[in-house]
This record gives C-alpha cells, sequence and structure tokens, in this order.
C-alpha cells in the first residue's frame, strides 16, 4: 500500500493506494481516529458489487453502519437527491461526528461530499473511489457540488475528505468505456507536470487496458501525487490550478453543442487535441510531440477529432462559459510534454481555422 499526504493549511489528510485495502476499512478507520456510528453513501451497483463485505469488514470492527442508496446516474446530483439525504441522515440519528463515506465514482462522491459539507454545517467525510476518474480526480482536492439547471457543478463547496482510501481492484468491475473515461484524465497529468509520467503511460498503455495491477497502481499513485501537489499549491482554484482544466475548456464545449453526446472524457481527448494544434501553430509547441500526443489518445481508445460541431457555436459555448474576453480566449497550452502555460490572448479566427481543421469531416 502506498500513502500519499496532502499537506493543506487547515486540513491535511492521506490518500491510501492499493490493492484489495477494501478490506481494511475498519483498521483504517480507527487509525484515524473513527468509531461508532458512520453513514455509507452510495449506488446499487457499486454496492452490488462492494456493499456487502464493506459492511461485514466494518461491523466485524465495531462500527454501527448505516447504507444509504442513491439511484445511478448524473441526475442524482441534485439539490433534490441531497434533500433526501438529509432526511434520511436525520432520521438514521446521524450527528456532528458520524462520518460519511463514500462509496462510487464521481457522482457518489460529489453529491455525498456536497451533502457532507452541509449537514449540520459539516460532517467528516471519507472518500472511497471506485472507477478510474475518482480515484485519480474527484476525490482528490476537495471540490463537492451538484448539479442545479443549467448549472453544472456549480452549487458546491470546498471540503476536504479526512481521508481518502483508493482500492485499485476495484476498478476490475468496471466496464472498458467508463475505465477508458478516466484515462483522458491521467494524460492529461502528463502533459501539464510531467514528461516522464507521459513516457511511461506510452510505454505501458497496453498493460494499462490489460489491467496490469502492478501498472495499473503506478499510474494511479503518480496521478493522485501529480493532483496533490498542485492542489496543496492553490487549494481553492485562484491560479495554479487552472493548469488542471488543460482540454477542459475546449472540451466543455464540444460536451455542451453535442447536447452531452459527446462524454466528458471523448470531449477532453479532443479538447487536448485542439489546444495542443493551436499551440503548434503559435509556435509554442513541437509538432514530434503534438503526434505524440495524439498517438497516445488514440491509443487508449479516445477519439482525436470533432464529430461534425460547428466550429462557430462552439466559440460561442466557450463565450458564454466566460473564457473569452475582448475577442481573445483565455487557454491552458502545451509548452512541452511536461509542461502548459496560460495565455488570455488567443484570437479567435486561430481557434476557428483549427476547429474547422479538427472536424471529422474536414
Ligand atoms: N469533484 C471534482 O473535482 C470532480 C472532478 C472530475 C469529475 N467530477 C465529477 O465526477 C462525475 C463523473 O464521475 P465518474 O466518471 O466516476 O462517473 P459515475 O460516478 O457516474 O460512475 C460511472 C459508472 O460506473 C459505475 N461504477 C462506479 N464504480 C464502479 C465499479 N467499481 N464497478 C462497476 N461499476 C462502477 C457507476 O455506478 C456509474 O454507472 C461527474 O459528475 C463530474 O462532474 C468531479
Ligand atoms: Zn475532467
Amino acid at each position: 500500500m502506498e500513502r500519499i499526504r496532502l499537506r493543506l493549511a487547515n486540513n491535511s489528510y492521506d490518500v491510501l493506494i492499493g490493492s484489495g485495502i477494501l478490506s481494511q476499512m475498519g483498521s483504517r478507520l480507527k487509525e484515524n481516529g473513527f468509531s461508532g456510528s458512520l453513514v455509507i453513501i452510495t449506488n446499487p451497483i457499486v454496492n452490488r458489487h462492494y456493499g456487502a463485505s464493506l459492511q461485514r469488514n466494518l461491523t466485524e470492527e465495531g462500527f454501527s453502519v448505516t447504507t444509504l442508496l442513491v439511484p445511478d446516474g448524473e441526475v442524482q446530483k441534485s439539490l433534490h437527491t441531497a434533500g433526501k439525504l438529509y432526511q434520511q441522515l436525520a432520521n438514521s440519528y446521524a450527528e456532528r461526528t458520524t462520518p460519511i463515506l463514500a462509496l462510487g465514482g464521481g457522482v457518489i462522491g460529489d453529491l455525498a461530499g456536497f451533502v457532507a459539507a452541509t449537514y449540520m454545517r459539516g460532517i467528516p467525510l471519507v472518500q472511497i473511489p471506485t472507477t478510474l476518474l475518482a480515484q485519480v480526480d474527484s476525490s482528490i482536492g476537495g471540490k463537492v457540488a451538484v448539479d442545479h439547471e443549467q448549472l453544472k457543478n456549480e452549487i458546491g463547496a470546498f471540503y476536504q475528505p479526512r481521508l481518502v482510501i483508493t482500492d485499485i481492484d476495484t476498478l476490475k468491475t468496471l466496464d472498458s468505456k467508463t475505465f477508458r473515461d478516466g484515462l483522458a484524465e491521467v494524460i492529461k497529468y502528463g502533459v501539464i507536470r510531467d514528461k516522464k509520467f507521459f513516457n511511461y503511460l506510452e510505454t505501458n498503455l497496453a498493460k494499462i487496458i490489460a489491467f496490469d495491477e502492478t501498472v495499473l497502481e503506478k499510474v494511479v499513485y503518480w496521478s493522485v501525487e501529480i493532483k496533490a501537489r498542485v492542489v496543496e499549491k492553490d487549494e481553492k482554484d485562484l491560479g495554479l490550478r487552472s493548469i488542471l482544466n488543460f482540454g477542459h475548456t475546449i472540451g466543455h464545449a464540444i460536451e455542451t453543442v453535442s447536447n452531452f453526446g459527446i462524454v466528458h472524457a471523448e470531449a477532453v481527448a479532443i479538447g487536448m487535441i485542439i489546444a495542443a494544434r493551436i499551440s503548434a501553430q503559435l509556435g509554442t509547441f513541437d509538432r514530434d510531440e503534438l503526434a505524440r500526443l495524439e498517438n497516445l489518445i488514440k491509443a487508449a481508445g479516445l477519439p482525436t477529432k470533432i464529430p461534425n460541431l460547428e466550429a462557430k457555436q462552439l466559440i460561442q459555448a466557450m463565450q458564454h462559459d466566460k473564457k473569452v474576453r475582448q475577442g481573445r480566449l483565455r487557454l491552458v497550452l502545451p509548452k512541452r510534454l511536461g509542461e502548459v502555460f496560460i495565455i488570455d490572448q488567443v484570437e479567435l479566427p486561430l481557434v476557428e481555422q483549427i476547429l474547422v481543421e479538427g472536424n471529422e469531416t474536414a
């Protein structure tokens, strides 16, 4: 098992990463000062795979466990579902010291985290991420949120967990598409921060996809380490943390204009490529490195071309996203593999040209 300490001004915590560590949950919680009652928030799919053994382990270790089930799906990340959970917490006599264990992917993590942040002005939160995306991204850094009408992830808080327990074994039950969704963010970490990691991903991609446990544990560890070090420097997202948005400005526009027919990971994969091409066109990114990025994304089974969406509409969506100021776009662009820079004066005609060229019909 590996341990990564996230050092923050007031709320430092450990991320424990290993295979099979779900079965040590009770003792890990005790080491971190927990005892008595706890509440697991999960969904029926994750519960079917991991709920019973987790509950057994916790009960054996002397915890009194309540499990609250939320149906599967992004629509559950809502104030309505949060409201139901508050009621259920009150019915189960949850107190201010009762921890919530968020067992699941990013949806459960964000929703249960939001509930933990707000119920009685904050009760302890333990993240137990079970998708690759949740393990490398959403469980780290303390952003919790629900969606509300057109506001995606915009009703929320910075609320750090007390502990994150990441069991690589849980990834075995993911379908290949959900697994692949996490790979887009993994590749992002290599580009923004660490060329050695990028090289490692190139060399080991086949093993990652074939679920080589040793390789996968290293990939999750490395990704968490990169995100943790960025979050430590900028917990409240006022500066450095925005480099984590590499691929996301264009990606969000693609998600929006496609009416979410293109999922987040696919959109981010395309967004990274468009950003890299803009940088190459500006002369700030090497074309050989651009080719390496495209090849890695392709090898991961992620798309590299925009599926027939109007460039003008994409730009309009970015304008809505408040990323455009005085006809210029703010973007995170790669300088080289392992380093990005932020530029807020990319001219829109250039962006439009690259978006047109990046269309699959071009
Ligand atoms: N808070 C943050 O910083 C942050 C960062 C990135 C994304 N997010 C959020 O994360 C969410 C996406 O997360 P996600 O991709 O994990 O989606 P998800 O939580 O919907 O999980 C994807 C699917 O996998 C299932 N699942 C989960 N674990 C499983 C397992 N071990 N075996 C089999 N099936 C399993 C889920 O039930 C679901 O059907 C979005 O709402 C997004 O906004 C948050
Ligand atoms: Zn993302």
